[in-house]
């Protein structure tokens, strides 16, 4: 792990935009294609219904309008982006990458651009390799991405995995501030149980193999969800010196509503302190945590100087937190 770095550089968000697509999928026409139900889905994942990309929409399809509003709150002129971060595993292509597209698109001339694949928990560890490139110097304005079209890997008769997953990103622009924002990050990994979340043709591993599609043991998951988010984030505020009294807002990686109610419980965050997504969007894996920021702003219960503390988990496994007062005006 990543020993829960506290942060020292005065850097923090100064925008953000999301995009999820128009087509709501809910969970009746789910059922069409499996045997599940509404109910089902509802007491077990707390989903409601997700949103589905059309055949012609990937990834920049998403990610690109979220980048655009991003840049546009921040008022920063994309010529001066220099580092273009997009966590995925579900870029438009292995390569080039989206990051790269990106980057052109918006007319980033020159600006270092990659792709980060670290599940579900991507947008964390995009948002501490942003802030180490700045505090670091080699950066001076980034913007990061966490986006997923999960539903090209859906299996469409495997209601194990099926009822899960959303389409979804969203976009921040990371900058020097006068003011200290992010306050330290919690990063860590266990490729031992990598094995409960897999892809089967995705790589140089097994080229040839037909199945692209999610496989995941849903126990397993289960269990190491509830006790990551509880792990990372007492860790997290540990080395930062702070209390879940602290915490103004929080902001855990949209699984399933079970999972969140286990770790709010553990951790003693009253419901009002919580974001939740995943009933509307499912799990939109690294788009969930910016959805959920872009959430908590529009609602009003993110504002100037309050504590956020995000945590994510996914494949990889993996896992990562960030602690940070939010330094945006309401009226940015
Ligand atoms: N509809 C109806 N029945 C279903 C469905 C479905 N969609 N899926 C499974 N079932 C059935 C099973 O076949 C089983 O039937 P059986 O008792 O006759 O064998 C029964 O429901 C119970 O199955 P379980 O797998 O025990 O159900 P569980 O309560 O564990 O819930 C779930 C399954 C929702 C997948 C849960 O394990 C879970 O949320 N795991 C975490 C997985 C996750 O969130 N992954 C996201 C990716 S990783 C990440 O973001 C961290």
């Amino acid at each position: 792990m990543i020993g829960s770095a506290q942060a020292g550089a005065d850097i923090s968000i100064t925008g953000l935009g999301v995009k999820v697509p128009d087509r709501v999928m809910t969970n009746d026409e789910l059922s069409q294609f499996v045997d599940t139900s509404d109910e089902w889905i509802r007491e077990r994942t707390g989903i409601r219904e997700r949103r589905i990309a059309s055949d012609e929409e990937a990834l920049s399809d998403l990610a690109l309008p979220a980048t655009r509003d991003a840049l546009a709150m921040a008022g920063v002129d994309p010529k001066d982006v220099d580092l273009v971060i997009v966590a995925t595993v579900t870029p438009d292509m292995m390569f080039p990458s989206t990051a790269a597209l990106i980057a052109d698109a918006i007319g980033a001339a020159d600006a270092a651009a990659y792709d980060l694949s670290a599940g579900c928990t991507g947008f964390m560890y995009a948002l501490a390799q942003a802030y180490g490139m700045l505090a670091g110097g080699l950066a001076h304005r980034a913007l990061v991405v966490g986006g997923d079209v999960l539903s090209r890997l859906f299996d469409w008769t495997d209601r194990s995995t099926l009822v899960l997953f959303g389409d979804g990103a969203g976009a921040v622009v990371l900058e020097s501030v006068p003011e200290q924002g992010f306050l330290g990050f919690e990063l860590g990994a266990d490729g031992g149980g990598g094995e409960s979340l897999w892809l089967p043709g995705s790589g140089s591993r097994n080229f040839e193999e037909p199945d692209r599609h999610i496989k995941m043991n849903g126990r397993e998951v289960f269990k190491f969800a509830t006790r990551v988010l509880v792990q990372s984030a007492q860790d997290i505020l540990a080395k930062c010196d702070m209390t879940i009294e602290d915490v103004d807002l929080y902001i855990p990686h949209q699984a399933n509503v079970r999972i969140i109610d286990h770790a709010t419980r553990k951790l003693g965050f009253p419901s009002e302190k919580v974001v939740i997504n995943v009933d509307r969007y499912g799990n939109t894996s690294s788009g969930s945590i910016p959805l959920g920021l872009a959430d908590a702003l529009a609602d009003g219960r993110l504002q100037k100087g309050q504590i956020v503390l995000m945590t994510g988990m996914g494949a990889g496994l993996t896992w990562g937190s960030a602690l940070m007062r939010w330094t945006m005006d309401a009226a940015a």
